[in-house]
């Protein structure tokens, strides 16, 4: 299923980043770019993230709080 659309990110591809060792939201905002444009799918990417954490590294480490960090954006040199 598809978490971003704007990045074209899905479940799977949250789960082997996470497996991969990105297990915070901030790490899979920089590798997948998902929820860096609109931020609507940060609630499902929530989700997804609890479960590939649960699945990953099980019940002890899931429930760590995340939150949403924007990327910076690029200043235009004048
Ligand atoms: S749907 Fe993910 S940033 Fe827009």
């Amino acid at each position: 299923m598809i978490v971003c659309v704007c990045k074209a990110v899905n479940e799977r591809a949250i789960h082997r980043a996470v497996a991969a060792g990105h297990d915070t939201l901030e790490d899979l905002q920089f590798e997948l770019g998902l929820g860096t444009c609109c931020g609507k799918c940060v609630p499902m990417a929530r989700e997804v993230l609890s479960e590939a954490r649960l699945e990953t590294f099980g019940a002890q480490q899931h429930a760590v709080p995340l939150r949403f960090v924007p990327r910076p954006t690029r200043v235009a040199l004048a």
